[in-house]
């Protein structure tokens, strides 16, 4: 497939969708001349309860940079998601629960039914004594209670911080401390693919000594034996039997935090990055809309966690928020066996999938057999994100499951950015494989040179992605950290919100990814900061010094390298790899398991002690012949020895 291969929208498609070529033009050219009045309008979707009469107050001046929208108005982002659908589509399933085993029968909860157990759920927070403004860690599996858990937070306006339950103790324990949260909400135990992870032993470990105040709220998933914390840990249902299910909602200001949610840079530990109510439930609900082309009675299903973003904003509060049928699945894409999403497709008639590259690609690898049994007539778009899309799995998705009959939408965007930013409309814009194409409503993209900083006006151009002005679903803030924030994102560029991506915008103004330009890989979709990694690995007493790098992944699209040094007079061996591998998987959690270790007699660095990166990645991406100058460095000699025991040839 040529790289320009272009795939416009069909005229059928076009005709029936919220927005074609001329709609979007027209679109977007309002939204950039005149924000406050595109948003003033558009952000009436959502229900207020007191109406704002402020529209955008924005700086991106570092020093001085502050985010509002819709300042002055009041609302409750659970009242939007929940009550206000109950009268018309009270018996209209908001959630569709596919459990692991694809045996089990789904179930089907009502907007009525989501509003019983939020209410309760909401009374049982109170109950334990949240406030609003209080934080509460969900660390939870792919149930319903995740998402009653979130909405309950949301409804009494407690802060909620969701840690992905591959996280470790260790990692939970952090993120706790991070936002001091009063309570964490799990459930026992957490099956996925056949397997069960013992959440509730992962909290335990993770508050047993410096967070023995912290209360638990247990929902019961697996019935297995857990270790009770007397007078600290509640059962869900118990505490419900006690309450009522009718808990008004708070009424709260736009700018009042809704959740954090902790992302990794490239450097420390990771941030917490702050989303407020107003703005992010406009942009969630908005982009749900318009990207995915979602109208009443679709049902829609996107696979991520809502450990994740992707399932904040598109399990949760987008989905919800336009009152659609939200499919949330337990399980894993390969179990039973690599048929399971195609299988479910079928049964619920789903209209819009939403996945990571990475998934197509090892669903790719299993072969054709496994979707052509199924009747996939239902589906309308397809959507990845998470990294570029390679033309291959592109190409495979678009024929072997949409039959080349279904848009398929590539969506940039980021845990910072609350929802899509660049994407194509699938009414709207031709698609080519492998770009995220031209900028939703509102987002105004910009190429910067990335070492002069100069703005690249031509059309063609590569560089760094920036964005020139702020839109309603950006975060607002680091949590407990607004310098962290400003000297992440706007100290390096001045006057932009800097991404964090390379990018090359074509001829026809489309831009393509290029990846990050940080020391933060992308693994599997999921976003890992090296510094972390490295910081778990001399954790351990065999290692003196590491460094990681990023590698090309076929499935994974980026690997983890990692050059470890070890302590004087210990030998390198293949049990210590495993012991150090585990050991990260310990410390972090899977995600971040090293895929090759290398053990290295010494590192390259400058003179100054600067460990050179350029050298590492050239070296785990066995280009070594392009490694460039080394005369600046202290001992050139390791690089040979790096090369000549390099593990990805
Ligand atoms: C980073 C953000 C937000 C959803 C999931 C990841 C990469 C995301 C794409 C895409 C190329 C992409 C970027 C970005 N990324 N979507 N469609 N094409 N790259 O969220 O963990 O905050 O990671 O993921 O590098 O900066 P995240």
């Amino acid at each position: 497939m040529a790289e320009d291969a272009t795939f416009p929208p069909s005229d059928d498609f076009a005709a029936q969708a919220h927005v074609d070529r001329a709609r979007y033009d027209e679109m977007y050219a309002a939204s950039i001349d005149d924000p406050e009045a595109f948003w003033r309008k558009h952000g009436q979707r959502i229900d207020w309860i007191k109406p704002y009469s402020k529209v955008k107050d924005t700086s991106f001046e570092f020093g001085n940079v502050s985010i509002k929208w819709f300042e002055d108005g009041t609302l409750n982002v659970a009242a939007n998601c929940i009550d206000r659908h109950v009268k018309d589509r009270g018996d209209q399933t908001a959630i569709l629960w596919i459990p692991d085993e694809a045996g089990d029968e789904a179930q089907h909860i009502s907007y009525q039914q989501l509003a019983s157990h939020v209410g309760k759920f909401a009374n049982v927070l109170k109950k334990m004594g949240v406030k609003k403004g209080d934080r509460v860690v969900i660390y939870m599996p792919m149930i319903p209670q995740a998402a009653y858990a979130m909405l309950a937070c949301a409804r009494i306006g407690a802060v909620h911080s969701v840690v992905f339950a591959g996280f470790s103790p260790d990692a939970l324990g952090a993120r706790v401390n991070g936002c001091d949260a009063r309570v964490v909400i799990t459930a026992d135990g957490a099956p996925r693919g056949g397997r069960v992870t013992n959440l509730k032993d992962n909290v335990n470990k993770a508050l047993l000594n410096d967070y023995n105040d912290v209360q638990c709220l247990v929902v019961k998933r697996t019935g297995q034996q857990v270790a009770w914390r007397d007078g600290l840990d509640h059962w869900l249902h118990e505490m419900e039997a006690e309450v009522d299910d009718v808990c008004p909602p708070e009424e709260m200001a736009a700018e009042d935090p809704l959740f954090v949610l902790y992302t990794s840079g490239s450097t420390g530990q990771p941030k917490g990055v702050v989303h407020t109510s107003g703005g992010y439930l406009v942009y969630a609900s908005m982009t749900h809309e318009y990207t995915f082309d979602y109208k009443s009675g679709d049902v829609f299903w996107c696979t991520a966690d809502v450990g994740w973003v992707t399932g904040h904003s598109y399990i949760v509060y987008g989905p919800l928020a336009n009152g659609a049928t939200t499919v949330m699945f337990e399980g894993v894409p390969t179990y039973p066996d690599a048929g399971r999403c195609w299988m479910e497709v079928e049964r619920h008639k789903v209209a819009q999938f939403y996945t990571a590259p990475t998934a197509i690609r090892a669903l790719m690898g299993k072969g054709d057999a496994f979707v052509e049994p199924y009747d996939l007539s239902s589906l309308k778009v397809l959507g990845t994100v998470g990294e570029p899309i390679n033309p291959e799995a592109w190409n495979w998705y678009n024929t072997v499951v949409g039959k080349g009959r279904v848009p398929i939408v590539d969506t940039w965007w980021q845990t910072e950015t609350g929802g899509h930013l660049l994407t194509p409309l699938p009414g709207a814009t031709p698609t080519k494989p492998g770009s995220a194409t031209l900028p939703f409503f509102g987002i105004r993209p910009v190429v910067l040179d990335a070492e002069s900083g100069e703005v690249k006006t031509a059309t063609e151009a590569e560089g760094v992605l920036c964005l020139a002005d702020s839109w309603p679903g950006q975060m607002r803030t680091v949590y407990g950290d607004h310098s962290r924030f400003e000297a992440t994102y706007f100290q390096q560029y001045k006057g932009y919100y800097f991404s964090g991506d390379g990018c090359r915008r074509d001829a026809d103004g489309y831009y393509w990814i290029t990846g990050r330009v940080d020391d933060v890989i992308n693994v599997s979709g999921h976003r890992m900061g090296t510094a972390e990694v490295e910081s778990a690995l001399v954790a351990h007493e065999a290692v003196s010094e590491a460094a990681v790098v990023g590698y090309p992944h076929p499935v994974k699209g980026q690997g983890i390298y990692a050059y470890v040094t070890l302590m004087s007079g210990l030998d390198p061996s293949d049990e210590l790899k495993k012991t150090l591998s585990d050991w990260v998987r310990n410390e972090i959690g899977p995600i971040a398991k090293p895929d090759l270790i290398q053990f290295a007699p010494g590192l390259p660095k400058t003179r100054s002690g600067k460990i050179m990166r350029r050298i590492l990645r050239k070296v785990a991406e066995n280009d070594h012949d392009n490694i460039g100058d080394t005369s600046t460095l202290a001992e050139p000699e390791v690089v040979d020895d790096l090369i000549a025991h390099r593990l990805n040839r």
